[in-house]
């Protein structure tokens, strides 16, 4: 039995950078050797085991092949005959593909290291196709390693765009999509992972919303860069480079998808975008099964990012009504979210990456405003119930109002 360091601890070790997951390969081995030696098996469908100690994961070296769609549809061999390079031919990159024994040498039949100096995400073979997520894993790749200077090899990138026209993408489960998407809008460049996916055609089949705003343009005025997509790309830029977490991602991507819908005869304008925009959310939310949070601030800042932009203009009523849709009483942290969002919505356009937003300070001030009503003087009042909640609005009301008068002042 001789055991291998795989994947991506070959590839981050390589690249100089941090290893924190480690996969091994297991060559010569059967199932009873590994149950012999302690090692745990992993589900019923891989030959894969966890290290009695260490809880890693060590894969018998197998061959693969599609039997049918989805990613339900493969056969695999496991035997102690199949071997190195056969295990390494069936995966998706050649900087996937190298294998490391425990002195550090390399098995690297395919070119791994020669493409990880050419900074070139290339696939190992045409068994690339077999798992249509490896599109995704692509692009996540690319928005990962762009900082590094790393492309998509054309030959790659061919092979995407007929994985993409094949219809294979929508057997794809919302679980396996979501933890790409996921992690791809969670690196350094993701605006990179959605380019890729529109480059090969397949954002088109994964999120035809976002694909849409592209060639939908803006008015000049306030979007210097007057693509919706591009916009678009950009809010996520910015979300990146502020650090922002996977929510406000989420919620920049699909900020705008309702100007995808505006008839042509109205653009640049977008009126009611905001509302129109609400059922696409929804849709693309659901459809790779976000997590609620996720979901929720999405839909949110889709209805109000427009008020986020015009906050020192509102009215106190309307900033109440704001308020209370966030239930920033209780839920304060999602409001910072939505007024983060925000700030990168305005800070994603061409130009103006470097803008000040006074909204955000006035909306937490507003914020701070509505939360110091204290309810123990109106409950001492008596004030039960329903109009216990109409008198907190009022004092609410009264609170903002004053604020906005004392921030004109
Ligand atoms: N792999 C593959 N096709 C997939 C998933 C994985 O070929 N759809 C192979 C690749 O060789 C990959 C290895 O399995 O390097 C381990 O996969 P995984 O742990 O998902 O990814 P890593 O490459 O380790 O990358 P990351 O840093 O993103 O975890």
């Amino acid at each position: 039995m001789r055991i291998y360091k795989v994947g991506g601890a070959v590839r981050d070790r390589l690249l100089g950078k941090p290893v924190t997951d480690i996969d091994w390969v297991v060559v010569g081995a059967n199932t009873e050797e590994m149950l012999a030696k302690g090692f745990r098996p992993v589900g019923a469908d891989f030959p894969v085991f966890l290290h009695p100690k260490s809880g890693e994961e060590y894969a018998l070296a197998r061959t693969e092949r599609k039997s049918g769609r989805g990613y339900g549809g493969f056969t695999f061999h496991a035997s102690p005959e199949v071997t190195l390079e056969e295990d390494l031919i069936r995966r998706d990159l050649t900087i996937n593909a190298m294998a490391e024994d425990d002195q550090q040498n390399l098995t690297d039949p395919y070119h791994g290291q020669r493409d990880l100096e050419a900074r070139v995400l290339r696939h190992v073979s045409p068994a690339f196709a077999e798992d249509p997520l490896r599109v995704l894993r692509v692009a996540r790749f690319a928005a990962r390693y762009a900082g590094l200077g790393f492309t998509v090899a054309p030959e790659t990138m061919g092979l995407m765009r007929q994985l993409s026209e094949s219809g294979e993408l929508e057997a794809l489960t919302a679980e396996r999509s979501w933890k790409e998407i996921s992690r791809a809008l969670m690196e350094d460049q993701p605006q990179i992972f959605i380019e890729v996916l529109r480059e090969c055609g397949a954002l088109k089949v994964l999120m035809p919303e976002v694909d849409a705003l592209f060639g939908v343009p803006q008015p000049e005025a306030h979007h210097p860069e007057i693509d919706t997509g591009v916009h678009t790309l950009s809010v996520l830029e910015q979300a990146a480079l502020h650090k922002q977490p996977l929510t406000v991602r989420w919620a920049c991507l699909l900020h705008d998808l309702g100007k995808g819908l505006t008839p042509q005869e109205e653009w640049p304008r977008h009126i009611a975008h905001e509302h129109t925009g609400l059922k696409l959310i929804k849709a693309v939310n659901e459809q790779f099964k976000a997590p609620k949070d996720c979901q929720e601030l999405a839909l949110l800042v889709g209805q109000y990012h427009t008020h986020g932009h015009r906050a020192l203009e509102l009215k106190a009523s309307t900033l109440l009504e704001l308020l209370q849709s966030f239930d920033v009483y209780r839920r304060p942290q999602r409001f910072e979210e939505f007024i983060a969002a925000c700030e990168m919505d305005a800070r994603g356009r061409k130009g103006l990456e470097q803008r000040s937003y006074p909204q955000a300070d006035y909306l937490r001030g507003a914020a701070t405003a509505a939360r110091s009503v204290a309810v123990q003087p109106l409950l001492e009042k008596g004030f039960k119930g329903p109009e216990l909640g109409e008198a907190i609005k009022r004092e609410r009301l009264k609170a903002l109002k004053a604020y906005k008068e004392a921030e004109s002042a």
